[in-house]
């Protein structure tokens, strides 16, 4: 029997293809980054999301970075969610910026009014959500109004989320900006690479600055901001627009599995899925379910993997940012829903082009390690 991949990338042979072509193309013309595949991925991009502007950037790290370096963060504090990858955090400091960690909603794994409102304090900013393995909460227009309300700004760490939404709103259009990682292992990717989309167009301006070493423009060498090279090459932006082409089809693709997992689980006694809203569309980047007890993930990983060739997924997150070693300074106590939660939970393979007997045969492997 062959094993069941934690994930896997899907290119199709055509799509393979179509890629060679251009990068041969660009190859062949010398013109390597910063030309006109970036330009079609950015408008492709901004038209998918339903957001005025996009500026391609080499990575989700960098988008951040550049976007918090656009609002500016120097100084001040900004409500980050605990559970959350790192560079949700590195990038705020990286931008001079003071990351508060937020404790998360049990029933969203993500940010919400009330994890948000004990650090409503002097000098906050902003706040920093992350639509957690590509589920928008449905408490994102609350969150949206809080912010308004406080006078505070919003941006979304979208990089789980491409094609999600909540209502009519899809992930990146709810805040004053929204940051996207093509990293391999998100839904869509360009081998490596990231975007920034906003409605704002001076902070469109001063991205696409910050991401060319602050230069005022492509062709002049003034330098006006302390950028860096943030750039997005050619080969990447063909890549990464021929995945957005795909994305509806993956999506769905990961939708039908996890609607099998949805109905398998439903008899476990130990296992649960994280709740989806109906209100709207998630692209399962994660398919996330809570254990009810207290289990030793590693060896539950270790047994469905040597014994039934079933590779789970990575977490989100194994550990929260505030135990991390590297922001120590920043953590303040102790946030009980994020340390449960992301020692609870697990993640099952889920990827385009995933067979349905493959589902069915992670479900047989849990029902008998889990019940
Ligand atoms: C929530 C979150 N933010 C930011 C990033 C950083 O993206 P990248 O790996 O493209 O730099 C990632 C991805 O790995 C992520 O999961």
């Amino acid at each position: 029997m062959n094993p069941v991949p934690a994930a896997r990338i899907q290119f199709l042979p055509e799509d393979r293809a179509w890629i060679a072509d251009r990068i041969q193309e660009v190859l062949a013309s010398g013109q390597l980054t910063l030309g006109k595949y970036g330009s079609q991925f950015e408008k492709a991009f901004s038209e998918f999301c339903g957001v005025r502007h996009a500026i391609a950037v080499n990575s989700g790290t960098s988008a951040l970075e550049i976007l918090f370096r656009t609002i500016g963060v120097e100084g001040k504090k900004v409500i980050v969610p605990s559970n959350t990858f790192f560079a949700t955090a590195g990038a705020v400091v990286h931008a001079g910026g003071i990351p508060l960690f937020a404790d998360m909603d049990p029933e969203t794994f993500a940010l919400s009014p009330e994890t948000v409102q004990p650090l409503l304090e002097p000098g906050v900013a902003g706040i920093v959500t992350v639509h957690i393995g590509g589920v928008v909460s449905p408490r994102m227009p609350d969150l949206v109004s809080l912010a308004r309300e406080k006078g505070l700004w919003l941006v979304e760490d979208a990089a789980h989320a491409h094609g999600s939404s909540h209502g009519s709103t899809g992930a990146g259009g709810f805040g004053l900006g929204a940051t996207f990682s093509f990293y391999p292992t998100k839904v869509m990717t360009s081998a490596e690479g990231g975007m920034i989309v906003t409605g704002d167009e001076r902070l469109a301006e001063e991205s696409r600055i910050y991401r060319d070493q602050g230069k005022k423009s492509f062709a002049e060498n003034a330098h006006v901001r302390m950028g860096y090279n943030w750039r997005l090459s050619e080969p990447h932006a063909i890549i990464g627009l021929k995945h957005l082409e795909r994305l509806p089809a993956m999506i769905a693709d990961r939708q039908a599995i996890a609607a099998l997992y949805d109905r398998g689980l439903r008899p476990f006694k130990n296992l649960a899925p994280l709740p989806v809203s109906a209100d709207g569309t998630c692209n399962y980047y994660k398919y996330i379910a809570v254990l009810k007890r207290k289990t030793d993930r590693g060896e539950l990983k270790k047994v469905l993997r040597e014994r039934y060739g079933v590779s789970l997924a990575g977490e989100v997150y194994e550990a929260p940012l505030h135990l991390q070693p590297v922001f120590a300074r920043y953590a303040r106590g102790p946030l009980p829903v994020s340390e449960d939660l992301c020692s609870r939970h697990i993640c099952l393979p889920v990827f385009s082009g995933m067979a349905e007997e493959d589902a069915a045969r992670v479900l047989g492997a849990l029902e008998e390690v889990v019940g």
